[in-house]
């Protein structure tokens, strides 16, 4: 039973964003390794490489506007992004079901949760999502996409079966070359409607009626 003195989602969420400027050099570093190997999950496994608090927030009203309870996202990190959604299923009475593929961060994330208060409306699959989500058989009526982009129209095609008519997919890093790939993939089905977002940065992902 969540009790809302128990949350403290946005002071969780506060502290992890305090640390976003350090994260971002982090990041570049890890980037800067790519010049001399292909770049892998495990060279961020101390980056948060979240979403913004502006999509985090959008995301909360767009859960709230579309009583949305069922929750899959691919990419946990540091459980971020995984608050924002608890703070938008608290209000429909929701559950999420989130996914990561490195362990450390995926303890990092259960501890965020604890301490937020919101642990108990999220269950963390540890592992490849490619295995952790492959036998996903409930419905989704939200998807975030926000893990390895070349993994996208994988996972969209092992959930695909789970969506329904007010299914809604959330695609961080539009803007990306592998993601703009998955996209052009999405659009040639004409069941399927894009919308822009967040400068090109998001693209949300509906069924037409
Ligand atoms: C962009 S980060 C996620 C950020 C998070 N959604 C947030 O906004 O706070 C992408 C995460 O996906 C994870 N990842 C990459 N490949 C994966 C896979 N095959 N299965 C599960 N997680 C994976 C990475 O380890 C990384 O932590």
């Amino acid at each position: 039973m969540i009790t809302e003195d128990k949350i403290q989602i946005n002071e969780t969420l506060a502290d992890l964003y305090s640390d976003a400027k350090y994260d971002m050099i982090k990041a570049m570093k890890s980037i800067a390794k790519s010049v001399f190997k292909p770049i892998q999950p495990s060279d961020f496994k101390d980056v948060y490489l979240s979403i913004s608090k502006e999509q985090g927030e959008d995301l909360v009203e767009l859960i709230k506007q579309n009583n949305i309870q069922n929750i899959v996202e691919f990419g946990t990190s540091f459980g971020i992004s995984t608050l924002f959604l608890a703070k938008g299923i608290i209000e429909t009475g929701g559950h999420i079901i989130t996914t990561e593929l490195i362990d450390s961060k995926a303890k990092s994330a259960i501890e965020n949760f604890k301490k937020a208060g919101v642990n108990n409306l999220i269950e963390v699959r540890v592992g490849d999502a490619k295995e952790t989500l492959k036998n996903h058989k409930q419905p989704i009526d939200l998807l975030l996409l926000d893990g390895w982009k070349d993994l996208y129209l994988t996972i969209f095609q092992i959930l695909e079966s789970n969506f329904h008519n007010n299914t809604l997919i959330y695609v961080d890093n539009a803007d990306m070359v592998e993601t703009k790939a998955f996209l052009q993939t999405v659009s040639k089905n004409t069941k399927y409607k894009l919308q822009s977002q967040h400068q090109g940065k998001v693209v949300l992902i509906s069924i037409k009626k």
